[in-house]
């Protein structure tokens, strides 16, 4: 399918793997021009030059942490007016909600809802005086079905999502579309970094909590970040227009319920 997107502009948010990754992967194979962004040199300048050799697009790296104020100062130099944005980031680390200080309590809101918001603040204008703009914000599943240790990931993403709820409906007319993507169980770094993570607290090995983790999915697999990427750029097309202000799940069935 043609996505309609071809020569458009987007600024993908910690995207030199993973997820993000794979959503700049998708949106460069629709011809649009990329700025990606991560913390580490070698592996963003290795994504790319992936990118550009896979897709022919111009690919900008933005080396960067996207949740301060001169990272993304960086990225909006670049690109002062992206047609698409990918908010992502790291996710806040499992742990117990007794631990958590007020510092790490505000890290985790910094991280997870207050810089995609502040990055929609400075692109959302000119995309509406443009007539096209399309903003996806990676959350999780555990914005409907929150989980016990992710409290604050939880809950910063769940703000978010009600924060962007009222903008969506206040940009529509303009063809300006915000909605969120939530990813259960994708076979990632960060997936792979927890499974590890488990395995050592159980003593067990990596494959027992792997085929365990597979057997909770009714899919009965993790999702690969190819087809969440593709999924992205689809939400970034033109035939996405009339969908705003949507939390869509890609979880393999893993939210039992239908709404
Ligand atoms: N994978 C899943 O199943 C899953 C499920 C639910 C939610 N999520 C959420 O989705 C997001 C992406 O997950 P993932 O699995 O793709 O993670 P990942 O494989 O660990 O990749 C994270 C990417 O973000 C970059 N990054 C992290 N912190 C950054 C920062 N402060 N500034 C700029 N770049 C940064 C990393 O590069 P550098 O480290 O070099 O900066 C890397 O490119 C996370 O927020 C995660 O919590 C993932």
């Amino acid at each position: 399918m043609d996505l309609g997107i071809r020569g458009r502009k987007a600024i993908v948010c910690a995207s030199s793997q993973g997820l993000g990754k794979a959503c700049a992967a998708a949106l460069a194979e629709a011809g649009v021009a990329l700025v990606i962004n991560g913390r580490d040199r070698e592996r963003l300048e290795q994504t790319a030059q992936e990118l550009r050799q896979s897709a022919g697009v111009d690919v900008t790296p933005v080396l960067a942490d996207v949740s301060t104020a001169q990272g993304q100062a960086a990225l909006l130099s670049v690109c002062p007016e992206p047609d698409i944005l990918i908010n992502n980031n790291g996710g806040p680390p499992y742990r117990d909600f007794r631990e958590l200080d007020r510092q790490a309590i505000i890290t985790g809101l910094t991280m997870n809802m207050v810089t995609p918001i502040e990055l929609i603040q400075r692109v959302i204008g000119r995309m509406q005086e443009r007539g096209f703009g399309r903003i996806v914000n990676i959350t999780s599943l555990s914005v409907k079905m929150p989980i016990a240790g992710l409290d604050l990931s939880s809950g910063a993403r769940a703000g978010l999502t009600a924060f962007v709820g009222g903008i969506a409906r206040s940009v529509a007319h303009r063809n300006v579309t915000i909605n969120g993507l939530l990813p259960g169980s994708f076979y990632t770094a960060r997936l792979q970094q927890g499974i590890r993570a488990a395995a050592q607290k159980d003593g067990t090995s990596e494959s027992v909590i792997e085929q365990q983790d597979r057997e909770r999915i009714p899919a009965k697999r993790f999702g690969t970040p190819a087809e969440f990427g593709q999924t992205c750029a689809f939400l970034c097309s033109v035939h996405a227009g009339y969908i705003t202000g949507q939390s869509i799940l890609m979880d393999g069935g893993a939210y039992p319920g239908v709404f």
